[in-house]
């Protein structure tokens, strides 16, 4: 028996020279890593001739990857995560300029995206920023659910908030970056450091605040609306809550890699991922953002973005390569590594 295991080794390792390697595809995925494996799953069955290795990262740690491996890219494409590290990407040249021909079905704001980029990025969903909180946890303790930015300072949350940190959260770096459109640069950080008595625990990834919620761990998650109402549908008891002064949203974006190994897989998933029928499998994997594809109905679950108080969030600005990095070295210096316990 022994002897025909060794025998069986031999054969499979006599692989003939010059057998053509299978198509790849190295992926990021930025958004949950239910849906990413969704996604990786579905496009086995449309492309199965194209092997996909899939990471998942939170937005600035897949930004951090990418620009780390920018003289030697081992990374084909990234899918998803918010926008602004796509848009600092496409500034500091580590993303290719794409055009592709499911453009003109995208709604306006994802060809926007598209636009101010130089086409090296492209909206692939939206979602507004909020809350979510587990009432049981606010019956119990008898605290008074916030309805304002302003209300997330109230002693009463003390240690029953999360939110994640804005150097490896997409999630966070808006939050940050809306707070300052909001209120201005200085008060956002004298707002940022009260709200740290508050808050128990900076997560690396943006929806894990709300997971936390849901579970009974904490008793508030700032987070995308859409990651709250996911906890809601599940059955947790989680109500979502969307800010008085008004609150900024996230253009979900993709980019390919420039210099890519895969490029023309990666041209392949882009297209293929952009279609209606893939961004209506989001729903079914727990993702309720708003799809770019016109022709993808919003899931009924989704918050509704025209009901939301928006900011008319500067996308340009705060995913500037400059801003970007000026806000994040202040977090670290005034905000960064003190959470309370
Ligand atoms: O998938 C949920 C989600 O909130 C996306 O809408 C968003 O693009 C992404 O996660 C952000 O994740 P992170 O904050 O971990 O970068």
């Amino acid at each position: 028996m022994k002897r025909l295991n060794i025998a069986l080794a031999g054969v499979a390792l006599a692989i003939p020279a010059g057998a053509a390697q299978a198509a790849e595809l190295n992926l990021i995925c930025s958004a949950d890593v239910v849906i990413c494996e969704r996604l990786v799953q579905e496009f086995g069955k449309d492309h199965g001739d194209i092997q996909v290795n899939m990471v998942r990262l939170s937005s600035g740690e897949a930004y951090a990857k990418i620009r780390a491996e920018a003289r030697n890219p081992q990374t084909d494409l990234w899918w998803a995560g918010t926008g602004d590290p796509h848009l600092q990407a496409a500034a500091d040249g580590l993303t290719a300029e794409y055009k592709s021909p499911m453009l003109d079905q995208l709604r306006d704001w994802a060809v926007k995206q598209a636009e101010v980029s130089g086409y090296h990025t492209v909206g692939v969903y939206s979602g507004a920023l909020g809350w979510g909180y587990n009432k049981d946890i606010f019956e119990q303790k008898g605290i008074k659910p916030p309805e304002c930015w302003k209300d997330l300072l109230d002693p009463s949350l003390k240690g029953e908030i999360e939110i994640a940190d804005p150097n490896s959260s997409g999630t966070a770096y808006t939050t940050l970056a809306t707070l300052v459109q909001i209120m201005g640069e200085d008060e956002a950080f004298a707002y940022l450091k009260k709200l740290n008595e508050n808050i128990v625990q900076y997560t690396k990834s943006g929806s894990a605040p709300v997971k936390a919620a849901a579970r009974g761990e904490t008793g508030l998650g700032i987070v995308f609306q859409h990651d709250a109402v996911a906890q809601a549908v599940e059955g947790f008891p989680i109500v979502v809550g969307s800010p008085c002064e008004g609150t900024g949203y996230e253009i979900g974006s993709m980019s390919i890699v420039e210099g890519a190994q895969n490029m023309d897989e990666a041209k392949v998933f882009y297209d293929w991922v952009l279609t209606p029928e893939v961004q209506s499998i989001m729903p079914e994997a727990g993702s309720f953002q708003i799809p770019s594809n016109k022709n993808a109905a919003p899931p009924k679950e989704a918050p509704d973005l025209t009901k939301i108080k928006l900011i008319d969030y500067d996308f340009a600005t705060y995913g500037s390569s400059d801003k970007r990095k000026e806000l994040l070295a202040r977090w670290d210096a005034e905000i960064g590594g003190h959470a309370s316990e």
